[in-house]
């Protein structure tokens, strides 16, 4: 299974080259496209009624949007059912009534998105591609580097936990074993690496981000990066790749999409910008077409998308 990832500045067409290249994929493989962006509108390219759902557009091409705030709201229920299960005298202070606001939170909407690619990958096993039309960049490129600022996170809390349980085994030890037949009303909390369900979870969670951070880096999967032949674009382009080369992720295609006769000098200048910037990457070449929208449906690019892909 391969996983693509459409990226770019918000308008320059992510969405019709995602559709587009998941359409051209599915001649010869099956494919799952997925939109993660909130804003979503594969229903309104391939013209049929979607609705944050999921729907067989033809024999190879499965058509899903995310429900980016039902997703959200998944997420922070199961992280606070783990939350009081394992940290039992959290109850105490009915972490439900903070769940309205903690929705809110900064992050959870990134947490959340990058839980439903993890868990599409894990379930996408009969497909060929899962093809990812991505949000905005600046969320885009957030939700990226969650696995990598999770794991330093994790890794220090590990060692602080480690810290406590050491600090808690010393306690145990100077205290005074029951007598027998003796009742200990107290709670006696776990101070053994084995025991210990926090330290089990944090290197659950590791192990997972870790495996996720190795998929989205590896050969399986690839980048696209679309922009326009516009100055604008370019530069945020420029932002996106080097955001793409500190995290590690592969870009694999350049799209310059809607080029007309009269931006083809532009378009040659920023393609030849973005080659050098990404020390080769492999550009291909799109018309702004007038027969989108029309006749023929938004998916419909003649160009070859996908032969880079294979
Ligand atoms: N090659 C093309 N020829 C003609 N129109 C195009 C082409 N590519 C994209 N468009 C049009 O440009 C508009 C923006 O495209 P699209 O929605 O795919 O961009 P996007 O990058 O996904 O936007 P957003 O950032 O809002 O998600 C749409 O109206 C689409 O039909
Ligand atoms: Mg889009």
């Amino acid at each position: 299974m391969r996983i693509v990832f459409y990226t770019g500045k918000g308008g320059v067409g992510k969405s019709t080259i995602a559709a587009a290249s998941a359409w051209q994929l599915s001649r010869t493989r099956r494919v799952l496209i997925v939109s993660l962006d909130p804003a979503h509108n594969l229903g309104d390219i391939f013209r049929v009624p979607l609705g944050q759902g999921e729907r067989n557009f033809s024999e190879n091409l499965v058509l899903r949007e995310v429900d980016l705030k039902k997703l959200s709201r998944n997420y922070l229920e199961r992280e606070i059912s783990v939350l009081s299960g394992t940290y039992k005298y959290l109850q105490a202070f009915n972490l439900d009534r903070y769940f309205s606001v903690l929705k809110y939170s900064p992050g959870i909407e990134e947490y959340a998105l990058l839980t439903s690619i993890d868990e599409t990958i894990r379930g996408g096993k009969d497909f060929d591609y899962i093809v990812f039309d991505t949000p905005p960049t600046g969320l885009t490129l957030r939700f990226l580097a969650l696995p990598q600022v999770t794991m330093a996170w994790i890794d220090r809390l590990i060692q602080i936990r480690k810290q406590i349980l050491e600090k808690r085994y010393t306690i145990q030890k100077i205290m005074r074993p029951l007598k027998e037949g003796e009742n200990n009303p107290e709670v006696r909390l776990d101070y053994t690496e084995e025991g210990d369900e926090v330290l089990q979870r944090l290197r659950f969670l590791n192990e997972n981000y870790q495996g996720l951070s190795r998929i989205l880096r590896s050969e399986q999967c690839g980048f696209v990066l679309v922009f326009n032949p516009d100055l604008l674009s370019l530069r945020e382009s420029e932002r996106i790749v080097e955001g793409l080369r500190d995290l590690k992720l592969p870009l694999r295609l350049l799209i310059d999409n809607k080029v007309t006769e009269e931006n083809r000098e532009t378009a040659a200048k920023a393609e030849e910008e973005l080659r050098t910037a990404t020390g080769g990457v492999p550009v291909e070449r799109v018309l702004l077409s007038g027969m989108l929208g029309g006749e023929k449906g938004l998916y419909e690019i003649p160009e070859d998308l996908v032969s880079i892909l294979h």
